[in-house]
């Protein structure tokens, strides 16, 4: 059998991405971030697309480049369909289906959730089948068995914010500069969590929910921020290390759970989130005293990055999962 050779590109969101992939083996993976949203505190959906437009033929280039890879010799182009921003997904989309083409080689249309958790068959150690995944992105927080490559039960998930948000959200309170989450991980990791307390979400069976929370953080520091103006200033390192304990209990609560429902052993995390220094302690520990195995990308893989729609991709072509010209991105859905 010959070579399968993917050129994969990720563009949801506010990172333009290219990987290539040969025999489910990533040769190269560039990212370009977008640090233009950073003064308005989020994504600005009009700036990305336009961002996008800019990188995606530098970016492409140099991963093929670091590959070592023509671009006669690809077998397939890969993309993002979505979920996403539509602006930011059509500028990957309309290159993808361009390059493939010009070059005559079929599309892969993959979906941005699923790449998440199957970027845990990149590297090894791999989890074995079945695996429970916690996925954490920035717009997804959702329990996944995932029975075989490319088939996903869902088995829980936020009925409102992501857990990404809620980082994100509850940093913006705290005035600190968007993305807020990997910032207010950083100042966690300086503070002591049991100075100031906030309630767990409680919701039922495996399913989240992370607005309440954020709002009990809101009136929480509009109160001390009457008694003391600088009160956040001051408590800056304890207020993210309580944020940040209360997110990563409420999500491991619900792994332990769904553990114990499912009986499976095999435990995984997947997204933005995943890159979390809490999470990921608190999961070590877990693992440790409950006795799973757990499994988590790195950090490269955790964060939106091409080479999770390339190895997705790698296990779609085998399927003969292609897409045509009329392929059209989505905008929002899930696993
Ligand atoms: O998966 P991702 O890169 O994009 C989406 O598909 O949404 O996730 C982005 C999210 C953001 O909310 C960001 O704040 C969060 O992941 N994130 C973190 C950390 N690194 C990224 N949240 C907490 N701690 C981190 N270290
Ligand atoms: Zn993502």
């Amino acid at each position: 059998m010959s070579d399968i050779i993917i050129l994969a590109i990720e563009s949801s969101c506010d990172d333009t991405g290219a990987a290539v992939v040969a025999n489910g083996n990533i040769l190269a993976n560039v990212v370009a971030s977008q640090s233009i949203h950073e003064k308005w505190g989020g994504v600005v959906p009009e700036l990305a697309s336009r961002a996008h437009m800019q990188h995606i033929v530098p970016v492409v280039h140099e991963a093929l480049q670091i590959a070592e890879i023509d671009k006669k010799n690809l077998s397939a182009v890969a993309l993002t369909a979505g979920p996403g921003l539509i602006g930011s997904l059509l500028v990957g989309a309309t290159f993808a289906k361009s390059f493939a083409l010009a070059l005559d080689i079929p599309l892969i249309s993959v979906n941005h959730l699923q790449a998440h958790v199957m970027a845990l068959l990149i590297d090894e150690p791999k989890p074995s089948f079945p695996f429970l995944c916690l996925l954490v992105s920035g717009g997804h927080t959702q329990l996944i068995v995932v029975k075989a490559p490319l088939e996903f039960e869902i088995i829980g998930q936020t009925t409102d914010d992501a857990a990404g948000e809620a980082f994100d959200k509850t940093a913006k309170i705290l005035g600190l500069t968007y993305p807020g989450g990997p910032l207010l991980d950083k100042l966690a990791q300086q503070g002591n969590h049991t100075i100031h307390k906030f309630p767990k979400p409680q919701i039922a069976e495996l399913d989240f929910s992370f607005s309440g929370f954020k709002t009990s953080v809101l009136y929480y520091i509009e109160k001390q921020k009457k008694l003391n103006p600088d009160f956040v200033a001051e408590n800056i390192n304890d207020l993210c290390a309580a944020i940040q304990y209360t997110i990563v209990e409420t999500l491991t609560d619900k792994v332990l759970k769904a553990i114990e429902q499912t009986g499976i052993t095999q435990v995984a995390i997947a997204g933005g989130v995943a890159a979390n220094s809490g999470l990921r302690l608190k999961l070590q520990l877990l693992s440790q005293q409950k006795g799973f195995d757990l499994y988590i990308p790195a950090f490269q893989y955790c964060t939106d990055n091409a080479a999770m729609i390339a190895i997705t991709a790698h296990y779609q072509y085998m399927k003969n999962d292609f897409a045509d010209q009329s392929l059209a991105p989505y905008p929002r859905v899930s696993v």
